[in-house]
């Protein structure tokens, strides 16, 4: 997805993104079903290129040992975040659609098993560094907490979606298709081929976040509920993403992006 003009522009200006939960219903309701999920969409990915992109950072050079702890770390998150949430919101969504979406619900039993492939992904690459993911003894950053609160609080599968693949997978879609992503300048190539063989499996997921969002969003209420979904769970998402980049070897030189 191509960057703002603005951005493009200034690129060390802050991004600023529209808090549609805050929105009064005359200017919630100006849209169409399809722009609201577009908005929703828009925004995530433009937290996730403003995020990931090289020239929001300076690097710094680590010593061998310290980079090689902060990696393992990170990919250990990544391996308990591909296990939880990638099959207990599924789940949970598959659950609580009506019988009658049973196309979605199959492509979401299906997005479970590329999440799981995603999970032996991260623990392959873990063993190339010496390490297991042990996702059952990882403790849990504060922050990571409070994402799955969000998650495991929504109370409907559009909900859900909101603050799963149409929140976080969109975001982490930048890690391959931005053109300054910072992942290529801190990972390996062997990591890197791994994260887009990853990648790879994702746009079936964002559809399936897509048309989540779709079954839920033609009232006031629906709209507001998504939106304070998204936001809530990316405002967290920011924060930790942000700290992981720093410890991997950098220094944000700009501000993390805002709602307002
Ligand atoms: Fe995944
Ligand atoms: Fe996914």
């Amino acid at each position: 997805m191509a960057m703002t003009e603005d951005q493009i522009r200034n690129p060390e200006k802050t991004l600023v993104e529209p808090t549609y939960s805050k929105w009064d219903k005359d200017r919630l309701m100006q849209f169409t079903p399809n722009e609201f999920m577009q908005k929703l969409y828009h925004r995530a990915k433009n937290i996730g290129d403003d995020l990931y992109d090289d020239r929001g950072y300076e690097f710094i050079t680590l010593e061998p040992e310290a980079y090689k702890s902060a990696l393992i770390l990170y990919m250990r998150r990544r391996a308990w975040s591909e296990w939880y949430f990638g099959t207990v919101a599924q789940a949970r969504e598959i659950t609580l659609l009506p019988e009658s979406q049973v196309n979605l619900k199959l492509r979401l039993a299906r997005q479970i098993q590329d999440e799981m492939r995603h999970y032996d992904v991260f623990a392959q690459q873990l063993r190339r560094y010496g390490a297991e993911p042990r996702i059952s003894e990882f403790e849990l950053p504060p922050i990571l907490i409070q994402m799955q609160k969000v998650q495991v609080e929504a109370q409907t599968a559009s909900e859900i979606a909101a603050a799963n693949q149409f929140a976080g997978e969109i975001v982490l879609s930048s890690m391959t298709d931005l053109e300054t992503s910072i992942f290529k300048r801190l990972f390996d190539k062997e990591l890197m081929d791994a994260i887009y063989d990853i990648e790879k499996d994702e746009p079936p997921h964002i559809a399936n976040g897509r048309d989540l969002i779709l079954l839920e969003c033609e009232t006031f209420e629906d709209r507001r509920r998504l939106a304070e979904a998204q936001e809530k769970y990316l405002g967290y998402m920011m924060q930790l993403h942000v700290t992981e980049i720093v410890k991997l070897g950098c220094k944000r030189i700009k501000p993390v992006p805002i709602f307002e």
